[in-house]
């Protein structure tokens, strides 16, 4: 399978810290954490930081990444630490979510794909995601200026909110914005959402 430009950027970035034993979770990763529970989902899981510390904490997860470096490094850290993590090599053009989860998680992935493709998948999630379930969703927004690791025509920037709207009828439990220097003065700026999925019947707080 031809990989994506974008994809062996980050294979290529997940070999070298590796390499380097540099497997400090993001902000993003350390904020989610506090809210997964019971059967996870990562979907693009790149080193597999969070999923490994989900297990580490009695979640049951599955973690699915394109970049294979990544994968193979979970693979081999879950079964050396006889955690429950099933790590999978895939390419979401074409792998949908098998099944229901209490926590699906996807941070940094979305804008990796057209805007249509990338809408689709957040209603994968949303879809997927049991009632009374989680999911914590981070992506890319406009006034980001670093592109270097997208490729022209196959990547979107979310709105600033458009996020949060795409979750108007599920209870948000965190809402933010963040912005980060990144090279050659651009700048990356990121709107995360977790929220809860109603219960069938229930009313929304
Ligand atoms: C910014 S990284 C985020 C990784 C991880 N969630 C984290 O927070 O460190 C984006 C991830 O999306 C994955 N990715 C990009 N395009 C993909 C595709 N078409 N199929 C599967 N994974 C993809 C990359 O391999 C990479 O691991």
């Amino acid at each position: 399978m031809a990989q994506r430009r974008s994809v062996e950027f980050f294979d290529t970035q997940f070999q070298r810290q590796v390499r380097d034993g540099d497997f400090a979770l993001n902000p993003f990763e350390k904020l989610a954490l506090a809210f997964v529970h019971g059967q996870v989902l990562e979907f693009g899981c790149g080193l597999g930081n969070l999923a490994l510390e989900a297990a580490r904490r009695g979640c049951t997860v599955t973690a699915v990444d394109a970049a294979p470096s990544g994968i193979e490094h979970l693979q081999a850290q879950a079964a050396a630490e006889g955690l429950p993590v099933r790590a999978l090599v895939a390419d979401f053009e074409s792998w949908h979510i098998d099944r229901n989860y209490d926590t699906i998680v996807a941070i940094g992935l979305l804008m990796f794909f057209p805007r249509k493709t990338a809408l689709a998948m957040l209603e994968e999630i949303q879809a997927h995601v049991l009632p009374g379930g989680i999911a914590a969703v981070n992506v890319l927004t406009e006034g980001t200026t670093f592109l270097g690791m997208f490729e022209p025509d196959h990547h979107c920037l979310f709105a600033v909110d458009e996020l949060r709207r795409a979750f108007a009828n599920w209870e948000i439990l965190v809402h933010r914005g963040d912005s980060f220097p990144a090279p050659g003065g651009t700048l990356k700026v990121f709107s995360t959402v977790i929220a809860r999925k109603p219960a069938p019947g229930g009313t929304k707080p």
